[in-house]
């Protein structure tokens, strides 16, 4: 039996502060013991971006960017995995990211592939595709997803499909409540753990960003069950065990595998 510890943290950034954010990211979420941990979207720079110009002025490279470093530092420390939301450079493009780190390396970013709203004035949309990752000291393979990403179910299917047992959401959720239901219904018909890190607080930027963003964070198990979870308005952090065998076990009746009984050529 492989138990994880899979924690996230529930912030509420400053916009354009992203020192600070990180710091008292890293502050609150030194507060729990777990062996993964999942921060928010945009955790560094915050949400609301009104220009390309602005946006790449606070988005920083995620080989040797400051938020990076504090990330690679903080997981080396505790000896534990990170998936974060960062803006990201690159040249003059930015992304949308997350990066995944394990015990102090970068395994590898994931660029969010569906962009809402005006994000797709600002960043590029990817054209990685999905991945997943294998954080080795844990022995568990995990698939990111960041916010919007949800309103696809075919995001969190094709990561399943690729052996994912934990899908990690960071999250600048603005619809209340909504997210958190539909993530729900992902872990079940999956059969994967889910932990969605949404932020909290408000951005207003003008009258085209101005944005409330919902909080609860949770952690869902292939059961439904909701493991943990967070209120609408405070900064969190919060911890729960996670059963991986649960997360192999594909079968919902003796006879029926959900990977297996798709039908995808009548799809
Ligand atoms: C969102 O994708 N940040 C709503």
């Amino acid at each position: 039996m492989t138990v994880v510890r899979g924690a996230f943290v529930q912030t509420r950034p400053k916009f354009g502060r992203n020192e600070e954010n990180i710091e008292s990211a890293i502050r609150l979420v030194s507060r729990v013991d777990a062996d993964l941990y999942v921060f928010p979207e945009l955790c560094n720079s915050g949400y609301a971006f009104t220009s390309k110009r602005e946006c790449l002025a606070l988005s920083e490279s995620l080989n040797n960017g400051n938020s990076v470093e504090q990330l690679l530092s903080y997981s080396e420390k505790r000896k534990c995995a990170v998936v974060a939301g960062l803006a990201e450079k690159e040249g003059q493009r930015t992304f949308n990211s997350s990066v995944v780190i394990e015990r102090g390396k970068i395994l590898g970013t994931y660029r969010k592939m569906h962009l809402f709203f005006r994000e797709k004035l600002w960043f590029s949309a990817s054209n990685r595709g999905f991945r997943t990752f294998f954080l080795e000291k844990i022995g568990c393979k995990i698939g990111v997803l960041i916010c919007f990403d949800w309103f696809f179910p075919e995001a969190s299917r094709k990561l399943a499909l690729e052996g994912a047992e934990v899908i990690c959401h960071p999250s600048d959720l603005v619809m209340s409540g909504k997210a958190q239901v539909g993530m729900m219904a992902r872990a079940f018909e999956n059969r994967v753990f889910v932990i969605t890190a949404n932020r909290v607080g408000f951005e207003n930027r003008g009258p085209k960003d101005r944005f409330r963003f919902t909080g609860m964070s949770q952690i869902i198990s292939p059961d439904m069950d909701k493991l943990a979870a967070a209120g609408k308005t405070e900064t969190a952090a919060k911890v729960a065990q996670m059963n991986l065998d649960l997360a192999k076990k594909k079968y919902v009746t003796p006879l029926n595998n959900i990977l297996s009984d798709r039908r995808p050529s009548y799809y």
